[in-house]
């Protein structure tokens, strides 16, 4: 495991896209693991600035999003869909066709679950997985519990979650209580992964994550398993 200790959140997406497009430079047809919320924001403000200034390309890339809110359309402003068109998929390269997330609005939701599965499989896998951290020690929207699935599949949000979330929503009785969500098996498969992890709040969680038993009641604690694992941070460990 390597930590990079940078200032500030600015910095954070500042290294992260650096980190993303060097990937992306050694490897041009790279399959990219994506994460939304507050926390990858700077990454993909500064991958579009890359990108605007000619220094890389995703033209190649292919790219899987971790989760979607069950319920949400894609129109639906709040869905991670236009969150990643808001911020990354409508400002760079990237072949609409190769700019995959769940779909929560099937009626069908194991079907789509086989389906993102299947996506994935036939693209080879992930090459290079970046996420966030939920506070209580989730990762895409598997949370703590007293087992991880392995594979795409749904979840219901804990009201820790949906607290958390409610920040994007006009109430928080807005909140999807349930999303979709890549499994951790999936995730583990990763050749390499990134971890963001931004603000002091996430601080006792961090440490649990990076130095706590291993164990499903903090999902990310899994990661210590992992053979190639970044963690980028501006917090003082
Ligand atoms: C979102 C996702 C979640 C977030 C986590 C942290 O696609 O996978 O695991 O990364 O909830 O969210 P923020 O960055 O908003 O604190």
């Amino acid at each position: 495991m390597e930590i990079i200790t940078v200032r500030d959140n600015q910095a954070l997406g500042q290294t992260a896209a650096r980190w993303v497009a060097r990937e992306i430079l050694t490897s041009p047809d790279s399959v990219l693991g994506l994460p939304t919320g507050g926390t990858p924001v700077g990454m993909y403000h500064y991958l579009v600035r890359l990108f605007q200034e000619g220094l890389v390309s995703f033209g190649a890339v292919r790219a899987f999003n971790l989760d979607e809110y069950v319920g949400l359309l894609p129109s639906h402003p709040q869905s991670y869909a236009a969150f990643m068109r808001e911020h990354f998929w409508g400002k760079v390269d990237l072949a609409p066709e190769a700019a995959e997330i769940p779909r929560g609005d099937r009626t069908d939701l194991a079907a789509e679950c086989r389906r993102y599965d299947q996506a994935i499989e036939r693209a080879g896998g992930i090459d290079v997985q970046v996420l966030g951290l939920g506070l209580n020690g989730h990762i895409g929207f598997n949370e703590p519990s007293h087992n991880l699935e392995v594979r795409t599949h749904v979840v219901d949000l804990t009201p820790a979650t949906i607290q958390a979330n409610a920040r994007f929503f006009n109430r928080e009785a807005e909140v999807p209580r349930q999303a979709i969500t890549m499994g951790i098996g999936t995730i583990m498969q990763a050749r390499r992964i990134l971890l963001l992890v931004s603000g002091d709040a996430k601080a006792d969680i961090l440490r649990k994550v990076l130095y706590g038993p291993v164990g499903t009641e903090v999902p990310a604690s899994i990661l210590q398993l992992h053979g190639d694992l970044t963690v980028l941070t501006d917090i003082k460990l």
